[in-house]
């Protein structure tokens, strides 16, 4: 009788792990469930890309299984804005082929609304610049296959002093829904000096309550480091400060993210802040730097530029289809700065694993001068021996058929070389 229990429960205990683990990624990557929140996976790796954080605490609404892609107002137009500008905004997407490489939300972001609240004390499109109001313009914008996002703060006002929605959770959330928004950026202004966990939360539940999937994207710019709570709060969180359209502001901002890699995951992500790539401040290869970065530490892909009138160089670095998929892998994890060498660091190595075994590797090269930046296996973990095809993601093109053991490349200054590794023997050493 012992015996046949003991059979018994092993069969069970067999059966359970057969269920519970699920070899998807084979010997790269075993997958988890992760059983409070079974629509997420976790993968285990070696400790060069610690994982360990990754969907514990996704707030699980069926979104963000990848990062955003999308344009947000701020970074080009700031207060500027107006309904025709959207519109022309929404038509360029389309036009553009920009929407079919995944760029589908259109983020308005402060300065859409009116004052004051109306007397009945709802928030109101500002009937100078958004004369035909909100719910016009999700219609135009979802019949081109987009969606709409607005802006709102966890405060009394706005950053730009428009009524915030702190206290007005539920009737702010219920009239963006009923309008057809499928995105809020909820901003940290105006605070009143109260606990983010406190004040973020409940525009959560009041989204969730109208019923309408809405992307929830935490803009509480880092204070409080969100990457430890904001999984269970919101689709995104801003990890930083706002960017500026500087060499500077991005690359104090990418090594600011990269102290989170280990929180993100599908279902809610790191935010260093909307792209400024075709914004003037910074040169051709900065902007492409600051693209694959971007891309490889799985951000948000929202383009803060007018694309309205975009130079050939700016629609090349944002519509490369082959960065885009890194960014939008199916894996999930976010790429980090596994090595630095010379000068404070600038010789940079940023790399994470993708699905299909294979890895993405940037060579930044932060210095003053052209440098030459190797990457050793061990620094990627992977097995010396391992043989890897190497594409180059700028180039469009295979640099390397078996490569063994290391792999260098001349970088210009300030540029930023992207490539997928793809071992051909051995997958990632469980280091
Ligand atoms: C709308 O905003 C754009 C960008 O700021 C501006 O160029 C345009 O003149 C504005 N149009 C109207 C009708 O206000
Ligand atoms: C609301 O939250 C529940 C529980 O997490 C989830 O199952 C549901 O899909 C959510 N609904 C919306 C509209 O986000
Ligand atoms: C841009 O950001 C950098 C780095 O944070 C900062 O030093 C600089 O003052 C900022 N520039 C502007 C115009 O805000
Ligand atoms: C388009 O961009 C160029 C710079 O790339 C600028 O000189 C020009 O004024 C812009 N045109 C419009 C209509 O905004």
């Amino acid at each position: 009788m012992a015996k046949i229990k003991a059979l018994l429960s092993g069969y069970f205990l067999l059966l359970f792990l057969m269920v519970a683990s699920v070899e998807i990624e084979g010997r790269i990557v075993s997958l988890l469930h992760s059983y409070d929140k079974p629509s997420f996976v976790r993968p285990s790796f070696n400790r060069i890309y610690d994982t360990s954080k990754y969907g514990i605490l996704q707030l699980n609404n069926g979104l963000a299984k990848t990062p955003q892609m999308g344009w947000n107002s701020w970074n080009f137009f700031a207060c500027d804005i107006n309904e025709t500008v959207i519109r022309e905004t929404a038509d360029a997407l389309v036009l553009s082929g920009l929407a079919d490489l995944g760029y589908v939300y259109l983020n308005i972001d402060d300065c859409w609304s009116s004052p004051a609240r109306n007397l009945k004390g709802q928030l109101e499109p500002d009937p100078k610049t958004f004369p035909s109001g909100i719910k016009a313009l999700a219609d135009y914008v979802h019949v081109k296959g987009l969606q709409l996002g607005i802006y709102s703060d966890a405060g009394a006002f706005t950053c730009q002093v428009r009524p915030g929605s702190l206290f007005h959770e539920n009737d702010d959330a219920k009239l963006f829904a009923s309008w057809g928004v499928d995105y809020l950026k909820y901003d940290n202004c105006f605070n009143l000096g109260i606990d983010p966990k406190k004040r973020y939360p409940p525009m959560r539940d009041a989204l969730n309550s109208t019923g309408r999937t809405i992307f929830y994207s935490l803009c509480e710019w880092g204070v409080d480091d969100p990457a430890l709570w904001a999984g269970k709060v919101g689709n995104s969180w801003r990890t930083t400060d706002d960017i500026n359209d500087s060499w500077a502001s991005m690359t104090t901002i990418a090594d600011l993210n990269d102290k989170w890699a280990a929180y993100a995951g599908p279902g809610g992500w790191n935010d260093p802040d909307m792209l400024e790539v075709g914004n003037g401040g910074m040169t051709y290869q900065e902007y492409r730097a600051h693209f694959s970065i971007w891309a490889l530490m799985k951000a948000p892909l929202l383009i803060g530029c007018d694309i309205r009138n975009m130079t050939v160089e700016t629609f090349e670095i944002v519509s490369n289809k082959e960065v885009i998929d890194i960014n939008q892998d199916q894996l999930g994890v976010q790429g980090r700065k596994v090595q630095v060498s010379g000068p404070d660091g600038c010789r940079q190595i940023w790399a994470g694993p993708l699905s299909g075994h294979r890895l993405a590797v940037a060579l930044w090269n932060r210095c003053a001068k052209a440098s030459t930046i190797t990457a050793h296996w061990e620094t990627l973990g992977l097995q010396s021996s391992t043989s890897v095809a190497i594409r180059d993601l700028w180039q469009h093109k295979d640099v390397a058929e078996d490569a063994v053991s290391s792999f260098g490349a001349r970088v210009d200054s300030h540029d930023c070389n992207l490539y997928i590794f793809s071992p051909r023997t051995e997958a990632l050493s469980k280091i």
